[in-house]
């Protein structure tokens, strides 16, 4: 039987597994110095004055809400095609969710939909929500002057995005936004297993976030309202979580923060050689990317002609072992938001147009040209019949 493909994998090696049984032979395997430093890597790397680990993408999210000090009664908006932390993370605040319609062709938020809805609606969101869907920055220029208009906060989900680069800088330095959110799951760029970390340029911001991180509880004494000379004393402010990333996950990330240019390289050379073997013929095309933006690629997303090649070429790469994905259903199509908010579907045509025709091709550093070849050669052979048809 050939050897099953999957559209991601984590890519470990010897210095990953050294690095996580240094910290497993230390004292310390939650809160040692492994978290500061796998902060102080991402931040150089993505150049964002501060930044906070947390135990995932989600919890970094809601981390990011919180900060921004959304609550009940308040809008959020959030791109319409993401992956549902990406909407939750408002509702854990109370927020109000509202989608914007999507680009098909980038996967990412529609500037003229935004644009709309801001120029049609009384009560203005208190953030916006984008994603940077498969790594492929938004349009952030266009989009932070559209927010500053309003006053409107912008969090940018970036758990596909470390790596990626807006006119030449490093997404996650939030240069137009206020904070900026990874997720290590295996299937991202470097992973942590489960982990994540939010970048800000606020320093106030950047403390609030750690103590939502860990129980609200401030171990600072020119925080405390009680102050007390024991060695043991904090107080806590607010109502926190345990949302803190631990020693052994930030010496894994930062073992893999070392190789996150090859892992880049091999990406990009993936996507270069499906965009060869895919030019030329109007069946299906890769996501367009972004005026100015350079991709990390944690996804190589496809466009279909229309749902019935796509289901085609779903079926005939599962028939060869092959399992791609989609990413996403519409947010607003699940049933927990179909309940919140009454939504017609015709009012997000792009994201419905993503929705029929998308599909994620593997991608993954690993992913050897003999794979990649046998996974270019079924979807020729599926889509065959459909360019004879058209000749
Ligand atoms: C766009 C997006 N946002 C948020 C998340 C949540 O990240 P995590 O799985 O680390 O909680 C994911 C995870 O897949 C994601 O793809």
């Amino acid at each position: 039987m050939a050897k099953a493909i999957y559209y991601g994998k984590q890519t470990i090696d010897q210095r990953d597994i050294d690095a996580v049984c240094e910290v497993l032979h230390s004292n310390l395997l939650t809160q040692g110095p492994y978290v500061g430093r796998f902060e102080r890597d991402l931040a150089n790397y993505v150049e964002a004055p501060y930044a906070v680990a947390c135990s995932n993408g989600t919890a970094g999210l809601h981390l990011a809400c919180m900060g921004l000090g959304i609550t009940q009664g308040d809008e959020v908006w959030v791109s319409a095609v993401s992956f549902v932390a990406s909407a939750n993370c408002a509702r854990y605040c109370l927020a109000n969710v509202r989608f914007v319609d999507i680009d098909p062709m980038t996967g990412n938020i529609s500037i003229k939909a935004l644009e709309k809805m801001l120029a049609h609606t009384e009560h203005l969101p208190k953030a916006l929500i984008v994603v940077h869907m498969g790594g492929n920055s938004c349009d952030m220029r266009a989009i932070a002057q559209l927010c500053q208009a309003h006053s409107i906060a912008i969090i940018e989900d970036a758990c596909h995005a470390l790596g990626s680069t807006y006119h030449n800088e490093p997404v996650g330095n939030c240069r137009y936004s206020d904070c900026c959110v990874f997720s290590f799951h295996p299937v991202k760029t470097i992973t942590t297993a489960e982990g994540g970390m939010v970048t800000c340029k606020d320093p106030k911001l950047a403390k609030q976030l750690r103590q939502f991180a860990s129980h609200g509880i401030s171990k600072d004494i020119d925080d405390w309202s009680h102050p007390d000379p024991a060695p043991w004393y904090y107080e806590q402010h607010t109502l926190g979580y345990n949302y803190r990333l631990s020693d052994l996950q930030a010496a894994l990330g930062i073992a893999q923060l070392h190789r996150i240019d090859s892992f880049l390289q091999e990406r990009r050379a993936i996507i270069e050689r499906y965009e060869q073997a895919f030019a030329n013929h109007g069946l299906l095309h890769m996501q367009q990317i972004t005026a100015n933006s350079c991709s990390a690629y944690h996804l190589a997303l496809i466009q279909c002609a229309d749902k019935n090649i796509r289901q085609k070429i779903y079926q005939a790469l599962a028939e060869d072992h092959i399992f791609c994905q989609l990413h996403y259903i519409p947010i607003y199509r699940q049933p927990y938001y179909r309940k919140l908010n009454s939504t017609e579907f015709n009012e997000y045509p792009g994201a419905e147009a993503h929705y029929q025709q998308a599909l994620s091709l593997p991608v993954y550093p690993t992913l050897s040209i003999d794979e990649q070849k046998r996974i270019i050669k079924v979807i020729e052979q599926t889509l065959r019949p459909y360019l004879q048809l058209a000749n």
